[in-house]
């Protein structure tokens, strides 16, 4: 089965990925790297974009992946403007949409609106964020960024740090690497550690993984940290943020310490995990990450859309 024909419905869970769909489009995500050219191989088709929470990077690098392939957008960045705030569901908000538009990326609070949205939809589906739950075209933008930097992820040695209970992005992650022989160091307080059904799946996976608190014991191996922020719109209680908010800030002492491979990512935004003195070494790569968006979703787009 083609890759367009398996992904018809969209791209919901990065557990749908087996090893050869992330290397085909990586592949095809390689190749859209420099290709600056205005294409048109999504020419006269209309991409909705639906952010019910904030986002800087996703919409705008899905939109401006849309315009290089020749198509158009359409949507809303709020869900105070849609008429969700008059009480409609997501349910009646796609089969809406779906008339205006040939696919559809979607945010939204929920752990379950983008499947809920496939559910509906006759056209593809992006999961663009669901809740605390996944965030999987940031994985494979994480992925190419990650071999684009020369890293190979059969042997790779990954510290992934930071909100692992409520960050998205490290969900979606952990299960595309689980297709390969990496090696995860998981570092966050006590509190903020993967959820039992996360941590389920990868065991279930065979993957190599270690929980650990303290990450400067542990710089020297890594090839990548991948440093996360602590997701303060998903506590319940402030008090409990305000426990972990200070728990660890990336400094150039740290840096210090890795080894010369070493390449520091982070799927942004930052508040203060990674402090600004070693945003201009080579081994900070979250601003590059930021622009593997752009070929990353250009691919996806072509491959869902195009006819
Ligand atoms: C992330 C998200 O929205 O999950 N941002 C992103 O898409 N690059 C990470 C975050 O908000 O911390």
């Amino acid at each position: 089965m083609s890759f367009k024909e398996k992904f018809k419905e969209g791209i919901i869970t990065a557990k749908d990925f087996s090893r050869e769909d992330i290397d085909y489009i990586l592949q095809k995500g390689k190749e859209m790297i420099h290709n600056n050219k205005k294409a048109d191989v999504l020419k006269g088709k209309i991409l909705a974009t639906l952010f019910f929470e904030p986002s800087t990077r996703t919409r705008l690098s899905f939109e401006s992946a849309m315009y290089r392939l020749g198509g158009n957008v359409i949507g809303f960045h709020t869900g105070d403007v849609s008429s969700t705030k008059k009480g409609e569901s997501i349910a009646d908000t796609i089969r809406t949409v779906e008339n205006y538009s040939d696919g559809i990326v979607i945010r939204h609070n929920l752990e379950g609106a983008a499947r809920l949205a496939a559910k509906f939809a006759k056209i593809p589906i992006i999961n663009a964020g669901s809740g605390s739950g996944e965030h999987p075209t940031q994985a494979l933008l994480d992925l190419l960024t990650i071999i684009q930097e020369g890293h190979k992820l059969d042997g790779l040695n990954i510290g992934i740090m930071g909100d692992l209970k409520y960050g998205r992005t490290v969900h979606s992650l952990s299960i595309l690497l689980s297709n390969y022989e990496a090696n995860i160091y998981f570092i966050s307080p006590k509190d903020l550690m993967l959820r039992k059904r996360d941590k389920d799946y990868l065991q279930q996976r065979q993957v190599k993984y270690k929980e650990i608190e303290k990450y400067r014991d542990i710089l020297n191996i890594l090839d990548i940290l991948y440093v996360t922020r602590i997701q303060k719109e998903r506590f319940a209680d402030i008090e409990e943020y305000d426990r972990v908010k200070d728990f660890y800030v990336f400094t150039k002492k740290d840096m210090a310490e890795t080894n010369d491979n070493f390449k520091i990512m982070h799927p942004l935004p930052r508040i203060k995990e990674i402090s600004a003195e070693i945003d201009d070494s080579p081994k900070s790569i979250y601003f590059k990450q930021a622009y593997y968006g752009i070929p990353m979703r250009k691919a996806i787009l072509a491959e869902l859309l195009s006819n």
